[in-house]
């Protein structure tokens, strides 16, 4: 067995680790990105596909992730390191911890439009815009002031230092145990607030009737991307928390739980959004815009609009940060079980780092906005390569380790511990997670690489 260094921390309790991982999945990508998503890609027929690409990869993928992390007690580097020994696959374990420096510097700039609009809710400014042009000319406003742009990103990037900073159980396992309850309770009420809208049935029947004729190979690869978004794989995020779980707790019924309350949260997401939406006669598919655009005027139109709508960007904030915080814990474990750096060194460095490097997407609402590589905005950019090439490659060679490097006699010991009564009980489920991490997950994630790259 590998050695467990015994001053690392743990997880307090199973609940702890289910909650900070679920947290880490439950971000942006369910409320912000899955329903405008969803919206553009034909409703219930990209649900569906969606759903089978989290359970047939989406869970198999994190249960071998955070597997190896349990398995070695390490940051992702030190991890592959440990297992393999070999400099490429510790590249691989450095890609993600630049994966997740990355996608943490564009993904607080989001977060801060957030954290702003918690306070134009709170200011009434929605009340002054009562179609979704004029809401979204007050929103190009806003992040076309760089004090606003750059000051909600810099109060968000606060925020979540100083959760990485407190520590494994005192900071994120406690923020996690408080956060999530109140971000389902808040979403629970968003959903029957929509669900009592007068015209709420149009919105369920756009999430739940199938739209065949707007799918296509793109729909399928579109999925796929989201379920590696939303479930923060391929990036060592689930990997660095399954680092502070015991060996005792049951790996595989908590990679099930971490994929369900994710997936129900982005449907609770989109059913919220969704039915009040179409109950206000607004359209579905207007993109990225759709929560800050559209939902302003939403809240307008909406018996009680000024509380859900503060209610509703709390939530979201809330959302963004418990996934934040993940994302600095991976750049953190490295240097701290890598270059025996203080966790406060640590933080502190690579908090500013992060700010500095997500200046540039921040600014390409305003002053670099004519700025553009490879025909993208910094931010555009930065998206792009974190989530449809970086993620998706990382789960891909995750996978490979797992499946033909490391070895399956190796993995399933691991697996096991903890995990005695499904193997005895459920053998079938053992062997469809070694078929899927195996054949299914490489193979089809290198479509969706090929077709990112623009193979076909
Ligand atoms: N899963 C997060 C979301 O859905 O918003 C985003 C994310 C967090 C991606 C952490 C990757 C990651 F490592």
């Amino acid at each position: 067995m590998i050695s467990n260094e015994s001053s690392r921390e743990q997880w307090g309790s199973k609940l702890g680790f289910i909650l900070a991982a679920a947290g880490s999945a439950i971000g942006l990508g369910n409320i912000w990105k899955f329903p405008y998503v969803a919206g553009e890609n034909g409703g219930a027929a990209f649900i569906l596909i969606y759903l089978v690409c989290a359970a047939i990869i989406g869970l198999p993928v994190l249960i071998a992730e955070v597997l190896i992390g349990r398995t070695t007690n390490r940051n992702p580097v030190g991890a592959f390191k440990l297992l393999s020994g070999s400099k490429f696959w510790t590249a691989v374990g450095g890609m993600g911890v630049i994966a997740g420096f990355i996608i943490l510097s564009y993904y607080a700039v989001i977060a801060g439009w957030s954290l702003g609009y918690i306070v134009e809710a709170i200011k009434g400014e929605f009340n002054n815009f009562p179609e979704p042009a004029q809401a979204g000319e007050h929103f190009n406003s806003l992040v076309g002031s760089l004090p606003w742009i750059i000051g909600y990103f810099a109060l968000f990037m606060s925020l979540t230092m100083w959760f990485v900073l407190s520590g494994v159980q005192k900071g994120i396992e406690k923020g996690s145990k408080i956060m999530m309850p109140v971000l389902f309770i808040l979403l629970i009420i968003l959903m029957v607030r929509g669900l009592t809208l007068d015209g709420a049935s149009e919105g369920l029947e756009f999430l739940l009737k199938p739209d065949w004729d707007h799918v296509n190979a793109q729909t399928v690869l579109i999925a796929l991307g989201q379920a590696f978004f939303t479930l923060s794989l391929g990036m060592g995020a689930m990997l660095t928390y399954g680092s502070y779980m015991s060996k005792k707790d049951n790996l595989f019924t908590s990679g099930f739980q971490i994929v369900i309350l994710d997936t129900a949260i982005a449907l609770i997401a989109g059913i919220a959004i969704f039915t009040a939406v179409f109950a206000t006669g607004l359209a579905p598919n207007v993109g990225p815009g759709l929560i800050f655009h559209t939902l302003p005027v939403v809240f307008l139109k909406m018996p009680g609009g000024y509380i859900f709508a503060i209610v509703f960007f709390i939530l979201l904030t809330i959302a963004a940060l418990t996934s934040a915080i993940s994302l600095l814990e991976v750049i953190t474990a490295y240097f701290v079980d890598e270059k025996r750096w203080s966790r406060k060194k640590a933080v502190y460095v690579f908090g500013t780092v992060t700010f500095l490097i997500g200046l540039p997407s921040a600014l390409s609402f305003n002053v670099l906005s004519d700025f553009h590589l490879l025909g993208l905005n910094f931010f555009d950019l930065a998206d792009y390569l974190s989530s449809n090439i970086l993620l998706p490659l990382g789960g891909m060679l995750l996978s490979v380790f797992v499946g033909y490097v490391w070895g399956f006699d190796k993995a399933l010991i691991e697996l096991k511990r903890g995990a005695e009564k499904i193997f005895e009980r459920y053998p079938l489920f053992i062997k469809l997670w070694q078929l899927f991490v195996k054949y299914f997950a490489p193979v089809l994630i290198f479509l969706v690489l090929l077709h990112s790259i623009g193979v076909f």
